[in-house]
């Protein structure tokens, strides 16, 4: 028979200790208690733990801090999460941070079962292919496959989907902020095909491209007559998505007047079409996506306070895909599959040179730029593997690769006089004072800044823009 799983449940109810004791015994567990963060510390020092369930709110030492304590640790160890609070903000919270997965009081015995069995399984999955190891490194990993068709392999794309898992089917309001191109759209869609409301549709409006005055006509509809040109009635967009998903994009676009009535119709889940006074009522939920930093926009007087904290009760952030270089092997090895299939291509591979590369860049138009990358390399290369001389010079140059910076002009009299080093140095010379003076332009002449940026020590780059002549 197999050994019985060890998991460490922390509550500081009495009470709950043990009927939860109880339940994961009866199941075939083997269970150690612990009454604060503190206690549960102390147990985790002495033998290993394949889960841990905790409560958030406990004294001394509460959940959030054991969860930090226990991903610094014991990263392997997944934490279940039990929350007391009607709102599910803290352990959305939790969740981002790391935690495996979360529960709210009052429970059912099975939803503690159920997330307890899925963070084992999970848990020998990880260690399987952790231990596979370059087994399979040929291939894109189960893994880093991400779920819901979206490629993350990153704590933070996994902590996403983890979000995704947990409020696909919740009707709270969600507020996905990114850079362009970080697949806002792309999570905006999951949370639909992931949530009970599937079925129905998902109704998408993209506030940055609708005229200022049509956009309560295409959010509300409109009666016949209500204004020129409204020659029959028409049901908006919240209508449209009556038991499904609406999907505002664009929202740090939408004028002030329409954020008025857009928070009193989600306040009341009712609104008047424009020319009607007939109340609609829907059933919709509402996910909004923006690029823009709505905290600075509010501070400018162009976004309303209210209307954000109605919106903003489910934030996923984005990152820029800069910010998680490891999703870009398996989105790399993603579009050559996508892009072989729509053109018929048999592209195998990248090399690892060209995967360095792509790493390197620092990706402006995140993976949207990536995506049309891969599409125009597997449209010009004809070989089947993609090297890094295949890729636009321009990306290459940005990226750092050296062999593909111009090469100054040769002085043939020069290197003749010193002989080939001689030419070589001067060369290299003229190369770094190149790279200087790109970097102190990219970060608008900050010596300190530009320092970082070339990777040497600010002292060493004061003395070269000396010899350089770049300053007095
Ligand atoms: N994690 C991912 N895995 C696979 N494909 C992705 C991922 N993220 C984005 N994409 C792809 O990148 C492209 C851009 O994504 P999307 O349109 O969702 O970005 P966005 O954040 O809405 O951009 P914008 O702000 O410009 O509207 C799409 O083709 C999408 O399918
Ligand atoms: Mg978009």
């Amino acid at each position: 028979m197999s050994k019985a799983h060890n998991i460490l449940v922390v509550d500081d109810e009495l009470n709950i200790r043990r009927v939860l004791s109880a339940m994961l015994k009866r199941d075939g567990y083997s269970v150690r208690a612990a009454a604060d963060g503190a206690a549960a510390m102390a147990e985790l020092k002495l033998r290993p733990f394949d889960v841990v369930i905790t409560d958030l709110k406990m004294p001394r030492i509460g959940g959030l801090a054991l969860l930090e304590h226990i991903l610094e640790h014991y990263p392997d160890t997944p934490v279940i999460i039990i929350t007391a609070h009607g709102t599910i903000d803290g352990a959305v919270d939790a969740l981002k941070r790391g935690a495996f997965d979360f529960i709210t009081k009052p429970y059912e015995q099975d939803a503690i079962r159920h997330a307890v069995a899925k963070a084992i399984r999970t848990r020998a999955l990880n260690q399987a292919t952790l231990h596979a190891g370059s087994a399979t490194d040929d291939k894109p990993d189960s893994a880093s496959r991400g779920r819901y068709g979206i490629i993350g392999a990153t704590d933070r794309m996994q902590a996403i989907f983890n979000i995704i898992d947990k409020v696909a089917s919740q009707p709270s309001t969600v507020l996905i902020t990114g850079e362009s191109g970080t697949g806002k759209e792309l999570i905006a869609k999951a949370l639909h095909e992931y949530s009970d409301r599937k079925s129905a549709p998902f109704i998408k409006i993209n506030c940055a491209a609708i005229p200022k005055d049509l956009m309560e006509s295409e959010l509300f509809g409109h009666e016949k007559g209500a204004f020129t040109g409204a020659d029959h009635a028409k049901p908006g967009r919240f209508e449209l998505a009556h038991g499904g998903t609406l999907f505002l994009d664009e929202i740090g676009e939408i004028p002030m007047e329409m954020q008025v009535k857009l928070l009193r119709a989600l306040q009341e889940s009712e609104f008047e079409r424009v020319g009607g006074i007939k109340t609609v009522q829907v059933s919709v939920r509402l996910v909004a996506a923006t690029n823009r930093n709505l905290q600075e926009a509010i501070e400018a007087g162009a976004f309303r306070e209210d209307l954000y904290y109605r919106l903003n009760v489910v934030p996923i952030h984005l990152p820029p895909l800069r910010e998680r270089s490891q999703d870009v092997e398996p989105l790399t090895r993603h579009f050559i599959q996508k892009y072989n299939d729509r053109l018929q291509k048999n592209v195998e591979d990248v090399t690892p040179e060209a995967l360095q590369t792509l790493c390197n860049y620092h990706w402006p138009g995140n993976i949207r730029e990536l995506e049309n990358v891969m599409e125009r390399m597997l449209l010009f290369v004809d070989s089947d593997v993609i090297d890094a001389d295949d890729l636009p010079a321009d990306l290459r140059e940005k990226a750092g690769d050296v062999s593909a910076m111009p090469i100054p002009p040769i002085h043939l009299p020069a290197a003749a006089d010193g002989g080939l080093k001689e030419a070589i140095k001067e060369t290299t010379m003229r190369l770094e004072r190149e790279y200087i003076i790109q970097a102190l332009a990219e970060t608008n002449q900050n010596v300190t800044q530009a320092a970082k940026l070339l990777k040497i020590s600010r002292k060493s780059l004061q003395n070269k823009m000396k010899e350089f002549g770049l300053r007095d």
